[in-house]
Order: structure tokens, then C-alpha cells, then sequence
């Protein structure tokens, strides 16, 4: 096992940046996640650790050495793709004992450890079949045994639960993290699921167009969203963003308004008759009669998911108050836990609590206010009589 250290590695294809600047150091028997969106990088930066593709610039170390000029065979880490790459014509105990045999590993050391690592990954019984007579979740605790049977220093995995089906995933997925609490590789995991990057890792790092926008424990990239890319990326649903703006003590959206603390007008001061960005987990939204929200809305759509129902409302804000105007009635996604019953088309009203709000510069795009502490309260508990928000 060992630590893994990039220190400013950039990857140039034809010109075109892949990847810029990117510096973390892992320690060592960690698990960490890269997230992010279709063609940001995740990829490349773990092809690079693996020595698959030459960097254009920076560093990679794999303990205390660089192994920038090491060939991949010698970087001693394991990658799995998301395709398993198995070789078909050999049984699944072949396909395990390849890569030690490869390494000229004794017989016998090779026999104890392809039962060993199968009685870890549960395929004792499977030794016999090829990977065609295997299903989908089986073949991939293959790709995983054929990578640890070696025992690296570090484990590179590049969404590999991507081809299996919703609850095999879901299993897979408790299973890897039991499998890294009992062999303890350094481990660097690729995905752009959110919910595997915030259940698997020790810390996530949040990449957009090659670059790190955040590195930081499941809870801090949740809790603290540097930007609002970090924000709407990470969490599921999303992160509601709607646009506001601030005069006169007032937050305004559309043409309604809510009073704020001294505090939040001393932060806002500077974006008098500018628009800003307010950011609301799904979670920290209150449903409420029309009269007594802060906001009204109209349901659009009522996902009952069983522990909880998610809705999908549109705000009605337009007005012609004194309010400066927004985009069409933007879209926010509410989790409820109670079994209230809902009917699309039904006007309702949105509550939250200050101490739940997001702020983003609206050009910028980052986070210039969050909630002081974590919001600890009670999904849609009734609004506080006694809070500071107010209707129109
Ligand atoms: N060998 C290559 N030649 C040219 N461009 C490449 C090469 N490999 C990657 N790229 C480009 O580099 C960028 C990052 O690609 P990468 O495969 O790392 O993304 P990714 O985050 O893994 O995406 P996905 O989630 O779709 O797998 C993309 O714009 C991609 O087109
Ligand atoms: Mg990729």
C-alpha cells in the first residue's frame, strides 16, 4: 500500500486541455472518489496514475517516488474498467491466476491465493465457468479478484459498477466498501454517480472541464459547496437554485420578498439591485399552505419513493411588484416524509428557514453565503411562527 501524490499533472490531446493543474495527495489505505460530468477528466488523470497514457506536465508519485518515467507494469497498481476486460477463453480461476503467473509467482502460492481472494469476492463456486457463462455482477467481482489478488499499492477502479443494473449496483457497492475496509489498498474510484461518490469515499474530489473545483469528506462538499457547480452537482436531487435579489433590508424574488437577519444584510449589502443566486436543498424545504409560504407553487409532479416522496413544483413569483423580474417560472425539488396527499396542479406554499440558505454570485458563480452550520432540522417540520421570513 502507499500514498499517492500528483502534484500539477495537465494532459494536452491535439491541443485540447483534458486536464490542468490538478494536485492532491491521497494517504495512504484511503478512499477517494473523482466525480464529475461526462468528459471532465476523471478518466485521464487515473490512466495517467496507471502510466497508460505519458503526462504533458507535473508529477505523480506513488509513495516516495515519482513514477513519471516508470512503465506501467513496474507502477505496481491494478485498474479495473468499467467493461471488466476479461480474457473469454479462460475460466474464471485462469483469469484470476493470470497475472501472478505472469510474474513467474510459485504454483502453490498461486493456488492459495485464487481460493483465498475467491472466498472473499464469494465466487468459489464459479471457478470452473468463463466469464460468458457469468451475469453481470459476477463478472465484475471477477475484474475486482484479478485485481487484488495481487496485492498493489493502489487500486484504481473506473466506473466499474456502471453496467449493472440498479439494486446489483446498489450491493456491489456495499460490497467494495467492505472489501477496501478489509484490505485497506489505496484506492482512487471514478464515477459520475453522486450517490456512489458521497457513500464510497474517504474524501471526494469535484472535477468540471479538467479541473478540481473541490476536494473535501462527503459531509463538506454537501455541507459546503465552494461554487454552485460543486452545489448542483453534488446531491441528489440537486441542489434548487433560484434567482433573487436585495434591497432595503428585503430579498426579493419575483415579486415576492422575505425580511433577512442584520447578519445576511451586512453580507448582501454589496449586491443592492444585482441578482444573486439563492441555493435550497431539497430537504430544507417546508410545503405550506399558498397564504403561509414565503413562496407559492404549483405541484408539477409526485414521486412517492416509499420512505419519502420527492416533488417537483413550479414557483409562481411573476408579479408586477417592485421586484426585479426572473426567468420563467424556475423549478424546485422538494422532499417530503410525510404521506400527505398531493395533486398535480395544486398551488402550495414554500417556507424555509434562513439558516438554511445558499448564496452564489451570480456571475461567478460561487458560494458567498451558506447556512453557519449544518441545517439540522427536521425535513418539512412546520415553518417557525417566530422566524424572520415573511410573505408578500
Ligand atoms: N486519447 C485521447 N485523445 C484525444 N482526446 C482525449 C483522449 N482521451 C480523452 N480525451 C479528451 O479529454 C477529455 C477528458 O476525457 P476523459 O475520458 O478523461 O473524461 P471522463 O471524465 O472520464 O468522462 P466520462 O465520464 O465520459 O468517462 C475529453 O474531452 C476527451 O474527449
Ligand atoms: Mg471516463
Amino acid at each position: 500500500m502507499a500514498s499517492v501524490r500528483l502534484h500539477q499533472l495537465s494532459q494536452t490531446f491535439d491541443k485540447q486541455v483534458a486536464i490542468r493543474d490538478i494536485s492532491f495527495e491521497i494517504p495512504d489505505g484511503e478512499f477517494w472518489v473523482l466525480v464529475g460530468p461526462s468528459g471532465c477528466g476523471k478518466s485521464t488523470i487515473l490512466r495517467s496514475i496507471a502510466g497508460l497514457e505519458p503526462i504533458t506536465a507535473g508529477e505523480i508519485f506513488i509513495g516516495d517516488i515519482c513514477v513519471n518515467q516508470m512503465p506501467a507494469r513496474q507502477r505496481d497498481v491494478a485498474m479495473v474498467f468499467q467493461n471488466y476486460a476479461l480474457y473469454p477463453h479462460m475460466s474464471v480461476a485462469k483469469n484470476l491466476a493470470f497475472g501472478l503467473e505472469m510474474r513467474q509467482t510459485p504454483p502453490a502460492e498461486v493456488r492459495d491465493r485464487v481460493s483465498r481472494t475467491a472466498q472473499m469476492l464469494s465466487i468459489g463456486h464459479l471457478l470452473d465457468r468463463l466469464p460468458r457463462q457469468l451475469s453481470g455482477g459476477q463478472q465484475q467481482r471477477v475484474a475486482l479478484g484479478r485485481a487484488i489478488i495481487r496485492q498493489p499499492q493502489v487500486f484504481l477502479l473506473d466506473e466499474p459498477l456502471s453496467n449493472l443494473d440498479a439494486q446489483l449496483r446498489s450491493e456491489m457497492r456495499s460490497e467494495l466498501k467492505l472489501l477496501h475496509q478489509k484490505v485497506g489498498i489505496t484506492t482512487i474510484y471514478v464515477t459520475h454517480d453522486r450517490a456512489e461518490a458521497m457513500t464510497l469515499a474517504d474524501r471526494i474530489v469535484v472535477l468540471s472541464q479538467g479541473q478540481i473545483q473541490q476536494i473535501g469528506t462527503p459531509a463538506e462538499v454537501y455541507d459546503q459547496p465552494v461554487n454552485r457547480e460543486v452545489a448542483t452537482f453534488i446531491g441528489d436531487p440537486p441542489m434548487n437554485l433560484i434567482e433573487a435579489s436585495y434591497r432595503n433590508g428585503l430579498i426579493w424574488v419575483g415579486s415576492r420578498y422575505w425580511g433577512c437577519s442584520q447578519a445576511l444584510q451586512n453580507q448582501l449589502v454589496s449586491y443592492r439591485n444585482q441578482a444573486f443566486e439563492i441555493g435550497l436543498r431539497a430537504e430544507a424545504i417546508q410545503l405550506t399552505t399558498a397564504e403561509d409560504g414565503v413562496l407559492v407553487a404549483r405541484v408539477n409532479l409526485v414521486e412517492p419513493l416509499g420512505r419519502e416522496t420527492l416533488l417537483q413544483v413550479s414557483l409562481l413569483t411573476h408579479g408586477s411588484g417592485e421586484s426585479v423580474p426572473i426567468d420563467s417560472e424556475p423549478t424546485l425539488n422538494i422532499v417530503i416524509t410525510d404521506r400527505r396527499s398531493l395533486q398535480v396542479g395544486e398551488i402550495v406554499g414554500v417556507a424555509f428557514e434562513e439558516s438554511s440558505l445558499f448564496i452564489f454570485d451570480r456571475a461567478s458563480g460561487s458560494c458567498i453565503h451558506r447556512p453557519s452550520q449544518t441545517p439540522n432540522q427536521t425535513p418539512n417540520q412546520s415553518p417557525n411562527p417566530n422566524s424572520s421570513t415573511v410573505t408578500a
